[in-house]
């Protein structure tokens, strides 16, 4: 089928929104009409050359929509569900995958993380060229074909403004909290960066039962957006005093938990620093592929400090989702609020420069 989509042609350079060749779902494969697409730092990145990526490549990782077609073979969803994309679908087969630790999965290797589908090859082609499919989803466009896996049915009633950032930036952030951190009632807590997974950490930790949340961010519309999420105190990052000030509210001894949204060498350097003895760093930034981080060794054994990596939230998608889902609808979790613009697809390339620019939370794609 005749598609728009937003095609990287080359990186660094704009996306081109253009007409493009879909084809139909093969076996265990499902056509989705996008409806809203959140734009999330993870398009970014490649985007603009800072991760390796294939091109031409078809972005979007993030959103939702309503299934129009499933291919042979595909049990669990049918024509007229609305479902979530998961840019993780997992094989069930794999030792990760039976271990409980879907987002782990073995196959993602060499399916979303090379940008092709579970089933190989692409669907999609351009100007006589071959597309790939970015994390397997390539949502930035009017349909996507994706693996049955990488598909999360939910309610009907659910705008789609609310389920566009679901997918990665909510799964990503609040499961960090509740899935790697798992902080005890009343943890005094650090987020650095406060962006679209920033504030799904601060809305998390809030409703983990967390007491102190303090948010970190070197720009203005973050912090006060990160207010809103449920900070309880929020600082320039870049601050002189911001370490001690970090220390006078938890109590002179530093926060539990500090999750490092950014994941620059720089700002885990930060996270280890803010966190007390015996206190766990989670980082769910994604820095360029060549980064190093550096620390001092000697106080991170002496004080027993952790350090844990949390990919798309460190649970199951597939269970968390609909329960992220129903956090929503009894008003305690935050999703349509997370979407601070609304764009056509043909907008993208102001999408991408407002995230660059951190101009606050998500912009979203919206299709009518
Ligand atoms: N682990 C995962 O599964 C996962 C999932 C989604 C995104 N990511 C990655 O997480 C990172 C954040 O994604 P996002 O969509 O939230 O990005 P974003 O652009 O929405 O937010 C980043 C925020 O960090 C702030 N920031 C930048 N430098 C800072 C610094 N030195 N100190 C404090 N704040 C700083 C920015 O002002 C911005 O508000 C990206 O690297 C992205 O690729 C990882
Ligand atoms: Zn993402
Ligand atoms: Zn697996």
């Amino acid at each position: 089928m005749n598609i728009n989509a937003a095609i990287l042609w080359e990186q660094g350079a704009p996306l081109s929104v253009e007409a493009a060749e879909l084809g139909g779902p093969r076996a265990g494969e499902v056509l989705v009409e996008v409806k809203a697409a959140g734009v999330c730092h993870s398009d970014l990145h490649p985007a603009r050359g800072e991760w390796p990526a294939r091109t031409p490549l078809v972005l979007g990782h993030e959103g939702a929509g309503v299934v129009r077609e499933v291919g042979e073979g595909v049990q669990a969803l049918r024509p007229g569900d609305r479902v979530v994309f998961c840019w993780a679908p997992p094989c069930g087969v794999c030792p990760p995958c039976k271990e409980g630790r879907p987002v782990l999965c073995d196959r993602l290797e060499r399916t979303t993380y090379r940008n092709r589908l579970p089933a190989g090859d692409t669907l999609l082609s351009a100007r006589g060229q071959r597309l790939a499919h970015y994390n397997g989803t390539a949502c930035f466009a009017d349909f996507a074909v994706v693996a049955e896996e990488g598909l999360i049915p939910v309610a009907d009633d659910v705008p789609f403004e609310a389920l566009a950032t679901l997918g990665c930036a909510v799964v990503t952030g609040v499961g960090a909290v509740f899935n790697a951190a798992r902080p005890e009632l009343g943890a005094r807590v650090a987020v650095i960066g406060a962006g679209g997974v920033g504030l799904n950490v601060v809305q998390g930790a809030r409703l983990a039962g967390c007491e102190t949340v303090v948010a970190l961010d070197t720009r203005a519309e973050p912090l006060r957006l990160a207010r809103e999420f449920g900070a309880t105190e929020v600082f320039d990052a870049t601050g002189e005093r911001v370490n001690e000030q970090v220390r006078e509210l938890t109590g002179g001894r530093g926060a539990d938990y500090v999750f490092d949204t950014v994941g620059a060498p720089a700002t885990l350097a930060q996270a280890l620093t803010l966190a007390r003895k015996g206190g766990t760093v989670v980082v769910t930034g994604l820095s360029r592929l060549d980064a190093l981080a550096s620390f001092p060794l000697f106080p991170f054994v002496m004080q027993e400090k952790r350090l844990v990596g949390s990919v798309y939230g460190s649970g199951q998608p597939a269970r968390d989702v609909p329960r992220l889902v129903e956090l929503y609808r009894e008003g305690r979790l935050k999703l349509t609020e997370l979407a601070t613009r609304t764009y056509q697809l043909e907008e993208v390339n102001e999408a991408l420069d407002a995230l660059a620019d951190a101009r606050g939370a998500r912009g979203i794609i919206r299709w009518e």
